[in-house]
Formats: structure tokens, C-alpha cells, sequence
């Protein structure tokens, strides 16, 4: 799969781990930063991956900030992203299932790196419940990106 995978220098050893650790499993990884620990802005990184998804560049994103949160916030402003701060493989899951989410944000501050690789490995391998009353929801989310 492709993914885009991004961070601020809260979450820049969590994001090498897992850009790392994602290759290895073949999976097709575009690093779109941050590339050291110098302090930077996370809602920079949340743009170029959500961006690179909301394209269609890449099919999921990764992003990884000190909790999790401010990324999420801020990829979640992109048109057609969902983007999900989730810290256990279960909301991950469901995050898949229920919300059709395209961006999975952790925090390396908040997770070590086994529970980070189950949440990722759980986020890309999940598909989408197509169910009926799921897909209304996600039109009903996608709507409100219409209103001024
Ligand atoms: C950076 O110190 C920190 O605020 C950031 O990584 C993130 O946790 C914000 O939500």
C-alpha cells in the first residue's frame, strides 16, 4: 500500500520506527518529514500528508506528534480527510470500519513502539464496513465540508 507518513519532533523517532518497520513489510512509505528533532510546527506535516491523500497520492497517511491530537485537529481541516488520534489497535479498527478513516495519528508520547506498530499494522489492514447506515454517515461527514 501506499502511505504517506509525517511528523513534527515530538513524534520524529516514533515516525522513523514505523516508516522503517512499514517498508520492511513492503509497503510502499513516502516520508514527507520532519527530518530531525529541531522544534517544528505539526500542522506543516499534517498538511503535506493530508494533502498527499486527499490526492489520492497515497492511499493512507501517518502522522505522529507528541499525543496525537494536534495532528488530527489539523489534518482534519483538509477537505476529504478523516483523520483518527487513536492510542489502542481496537479504536484503530473501528476508526476503519465505522469512520472510513484515510489518516492515522499517534502519539510517541503516548505509545511505545509495539503498540504504535499493532495500531498502524490494524489501521492499514482494516477495509471500510461498506454498510449502509456507515457510508451515510461518512456523506453526512463529507457534507458538512460543504457549508460556508
Ligand atoms: C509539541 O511539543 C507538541 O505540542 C505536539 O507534538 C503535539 O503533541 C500537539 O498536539
Amino acid at each position: 500500500m501506499k502511505i504517506a507518513i509525517g511528523s513534527d519532533h515530538a513524534g520524529f523517532v516514533l515516525k522513523n520506527r514505523l516508516r522503517d518497520e512499514l517498508s520492511a513489510e513492503g509497503h510502499d512509505v513516502i516520508d514527507l518529514g520532519a527530518n530531525s528533532s529541531e522544534s517544528v510546527d505539526y500542522p506543516d506535516f499534517a498538511a503535506l500528508v493530508s494533502e498527499a491523500v486527499a490526492a489520492g497520492k497515497s492511499e493512507r497517511g501517518v502522522l505522529v506528534c507528541g499525543t496525537g491530537v494536534g495532528m488530527s485537529i489539523a489534518a482534519n481541516k483538509v477537505p476529504g480527510i478523516r483523520a483518527a488520534a487513536v492510542s489502542d489497535a481496537v479504536s484503530a479498527r473501528l476508526s476503519r470500519e465505522h469512520n472510513d478513516a484515510n489518516i492515522v495519528c499517534v502519539g510517541e508520547r503516548i505509545v511505545g513502539l509495539e503498540v504504535a506498530l499493532a495500531i498502524v499494522r490494524t489501521f492499514i489492514g482494516t477495509a471500510f464496513s461498506s454498510g449502509e447506515r456507515h457510508r451515510g454517515r461518512i456523506n453526512k461527514i463529507s457534507g458538512l465540508e460543504q457549508k460556508p
